[in-house]
């Protein structure tokens, strides 16, 4: 049994361009699905696999995400006066006592490797996660938790990873390397966004790594790659020159929260999960479907009538079948 890994690092410097102008003064990582934000999702999944030391490395514009893993003095005196309990412990759970949350000021934006880079000192010497909060993963057994498992047993690098069609390769690191069962591969190869035509295969990275800290020298000496960034896929190619470098099929379903499509997409799925918001949210989403000329399950068709929890609404245009 190789040790546990306590240190994860978490890169919130990105300017999410994608998303703006949502994001244009709050970070893209604070974008809620339902009712957390993503980065706390995250760190959720970290806190499953056993991680005790989070590790932010951000920028400007980013103090949201210190504000949010921070204890919120007033705001918990005022849930205990009004005997919100339930809110109160919700709000405690963000950052149990147990777990440290360290920032780190990536002053520009020199790509993913050198975020990473940006948090050596806080790991020294030992293997570490890196979880990139736009990608939300969803799985019985959180993913980060069968990784650490995974390097509990091989000791070594793992990169998570999940099939691609051959259009998206540019959009991902892809891998290459040799299967020896349970969704691993022995890297031989990874490339930083290639044209369909240059992917090594269908296997994209998606992102959760664990990281030996040999990864530090590789970035430290290494030149900029892709987009005059410093890219965590190119210290990776050098890694696995050096030692074993495995990648992994995780169990589970990801969302790409970096793209408007995920987003609504783990929106919606997410909220049909929600114990406290599902049921209607179902209902409605019937009512949209039918308003919009699809099926649906029977119970609604042709049921006229306000969208359930909607006030009434005089003078709306929506017309109910
Ligand atoms: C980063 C990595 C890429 C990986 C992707 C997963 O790219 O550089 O290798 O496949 O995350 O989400 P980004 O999406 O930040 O451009």
């Amino acid at each position: 049994m190789h040790k546990q890994i306590t240190k994860a690092v978490f890169p919130v410097a990105g300017l999410g361009t994608r998303f703006l102008p949502v994001t244009k003064a709050s970070p893209k990582e604070m974008l809620p699905i339902v009712d957390k934000p993503l980065i706390q999702y995250a760190v959720e999944e970290a806190m499953a696999a056993g991680i005790t030391e989070m590790i932010f490395v951000t920028g400007r514009n980013k103090r949201a995400i210190e504000d949010h893993f921070d204890k919120a003095y007033e705001l918990e005196a005022e849930l205990a006066a009004r005997d919100k309990q339930a809110l109160l412990s919700a709000l405690r759970g963000i950052k149990p006592d147990s777990v440290q949350c360290f920032y780190v000021r990536q002053a520009e934006a020199l790509g993913l490797g050198h975020a990473v880079l940006c948090a050596e000192r806080l790991i020294g010497d030992e293997p570490f996660a890196v979880l990139l909060a736009d990608d939300l993963l969803d799985a019985d057994v959180p993913v980060l938790r069968q990784m650490t498992e995974l390097h509990a047993h091989y000791g070594s690098s793992i990169i998570g990873v999940e099939p691609i069609r051959p259009e998206q390769s540019r959009s991902y690191g892809v891998v290459a390397g040799k299967g020896f069962g349970d969704g691993l591969l022995k890297l031989h190869d990874i490339v930083e966004k290639p044209a369909p035509e240059d992917a090594p295969s269908d296997m994209g990275v998606v992102g959760r790594y664990i990281l030996t800290s040999s990864i530090f020298r590789h970035l430290r000496e290494m030149p900029p790659g892709a987009g005059g960034e410093l890219q965590l896929t190119d210290g990776i190619a050098r890694l696995l020159k050096q030692e074993a470098v495995l990648s992994y099929r995780f169990d589970g379903k990801r969302y790409d929260c970096g793209s408007k499509q995920g987003y609504l997409q783990a929106t919606v799925e997410f909220a049909l999960r929600h114990p406290e918001v599902c049921e209607e949210f179902r209902e409605y989403l019937r009512h949209i479907q039918v308003a919009q000329g699809g099926d649906s399950d029977g119970e609604v068709i042709g049921m006229p009538g306000p969208l359930p929890g909607a006030q009434g609404a005089p003078g709306s245009s929506v017309i109910y079948m």
